[in-house]
């Protein structure tokens, strides 16, 4: 089922209360109620983050810290004038992709390709995945003809990394779905010349390795001078911003203008100190026992698109064995970890609008072909009600959480006007996600700063492009002042000579 978010036709905030308003079976109450947070408990949150935060950022305090404020090395955003063909790579995502980017001013063209990481890779040996990348771009040149050419290269990689310069980036630890053995505590970029150079078949260099987050502001600055947040709604999630130097103690790179430099907050970790244990349901608890990174990336496990369909369906099963849903009758399906999937919560939420618009026939049409997907065999239409209101407060959790992150990022920068740039699968495709962030948002934001939520297209591709083309017009001017101070040298020589 294909889907677009279109913010126009979204639904007013007053009217999805409609399906918000508790049903009248107090058992099925008592069982959601631990995801409906208070108003309070959203400022609480807020306030613990921004201690991470602080945390994250201190010197003393970045060791133990559970949100690493990692520094990039990207300091300004861009100003139009990049141009030149690029290759990009996007990692860890839903798609791996392979891109070809030219730039031209704010012209921008782009071709891709998409390529599966089979579950044995995402799982394998470090050496197999980056063959395997390898292996996607010399596929990926051939096709394209350019296989000859030397093209740089920037890399969208998605996990968290300490950056010990633009192109060297050492893996901190994997998230979502990906735990390759010997990874961990290397540079990705060394391991993927090492994998280019096994080849011997293609000349690629990587000049840049970015964030998602990072692409998508990025990308979005592109366009729009008053973007300084990035954030990732998606399989996981994560967020960037532009802080002050005088407030990154473990800065260690230039003093010169601007004294700016965008922060991979690295924010899925958020709670993994306990600092989320308040909120936490059972629900939650069991997710995180059953993923592959138990006690890691709390708030990222609350949000993001890899957890949300499983909260969905551990929650339904719950009330399934209650005997309040399906007269007590599941399905293999249903009782299968992960097999609910995220793009479900999105489509049953879907038809909640449809029944908005007056569409009455259409009411329940994508829950029941969700139902029809999972093998459910009997069901009545309050088992469909009882199923979107279910959804609806997972996903009403996620992104009033995921609010109180922005909020708490745009509360700290004091700026009076700033564009978020959003991406990922998740806020492109839930109907609501956009305009329960902004109801939240203007809840929390302080007065007098003004936001807006701007999607960002592409930014892993366009993003990673942009980086690497100041990267490598830097290089090119370096190589360019040491060609000038060779030539000073030798004319110094030839004078002294004669
Ligand atoms: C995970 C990664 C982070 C990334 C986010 C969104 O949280 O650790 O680096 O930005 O997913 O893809």
């Amino acid at each position: 089922m294909s889907m677009s978010l279109s913010k126009d036709d979204a639904v007013p905030a007053s009217k999805r209360e409609y399906h918000r308003k508790p049903l009248d079976k107090n058992s099925i109450e008592n069982i959601v109620r631990p995801f409906i947070l208070s108003d309070d408990d959203y400022k609480e949150i807020m306030q613990r983050m921004r201690q991470k935060f602080d945390d994250g950022l201190g010197k003393e305090t970045n060791p133990t810290a559970s949100v690493k404020m990692f520094t990039t090395y990207v300091r300004g955003v861009p100003n139009g004038s990049e141009n030149g063909e690029f290759l990009a790579l996007d990692l860890g995502g839903t798609n791996f992709r392979v891109l070809l980017i030219s730039l031209d001013g704010q012209e921008v063209k782009m071709e891709s390709k998409i390529f599966l990481i089979p579950q044995q890779i995402m799982l394998g040996s470090g050496v197999q995945l980056f063959d395997h990348i390898a292996e996607c771009i010399f596929k990926f040149m051939k096709e394209h003809n350019i296989i000859h050419k030397n093209i740089p290269l920037g890399f969208t990689f998605s996990f968290p990394c300490k950056q010990l310069g633009l192109n060297k980036a050492i893996l901190a630890h994997w998230t979502k779905g990906f735990k390759c053995e010997g990874v961990e505590g290397e540079d990705i970029v060394r391991l993927l010349h090492e994998a280019i150079e096994r080849r011997g078949d293609i000349k690629v260099e990587c000049l840049a390795v970015i964030n998602d987050t990072v692409g998508a502001l990025m990308s979005c600055a592109h366009s729009d001078r008053k973007c300084a947040v990035g954030l990732i709604l998606g399989t996981g999630t994560n967020a960037c911003y532009i802080e002050r130097i005088d407030n990154v103690e473990l800065w260690d790179g230039d003093d010169d203008e601007p004294r700016e430099v965008m922060i991979n907050t690295e924010w899925g970790a958020f709670g993994d100190d306990g600092a989320l244990d308040f909120i936490k349901t059972d629900y939650d608890k069991k997710v995180d026992k059953t993923s592959i990174n138990a006690g890691k990336q709390t708030y990222e496990k609350m949000i993001s698109g890899m957890y949300m369909g499983e909260i969905v369906r551990l929650l339904l099963e719950k009330l399934r064995k209650g005997g309040h849903l399906f007269g007590g009758k599941g399905s293999e399906e249903l009782s299968t970890r992960g097999r609910f999937y995220t793009k479900y919560v999105s489509e049953i939420e879907r038809d909640m609008r449809d029944r908005l618009t007056g569409d009455v026939d259409e009411h329940f049409k994508n829950t029941k072909q969700v139902f029809d997907e999972l093998n459910l065999e009997k069901y009545t239409d309050e088992d469909c009600r009882i199923t979107q209101y279910v959804c609806s407060l997972i996903s009403t959790r996620a992104a009033y959480l995921a609010a109180a992150g922005i909020g708490c990022i745009l509360n700290k920068m004091q700026r009076p006007d700033v564009t978020v740039a959003v991406d990922g699968s998740l806020y492109r495709f839930h109907p609501h996600f956009h305009d329960l962030m902004v109801e939240k948002l203007n809840q929390l934001v302080e007065p007098g700063i003004k936001f807006k939520l701007m999607l960002s297209h592409d930014g892993s591709g366009k993003g990673a492009a942009i980086v690497t083309a100041v990267a490598h017009r830097l290089r090119q001017s370096k190589s360019n002042s040491q060609l000038d101070e060779l030539a000073d040298a030798m004319q110094k020589q030839e004078l002294e000579g004669h």
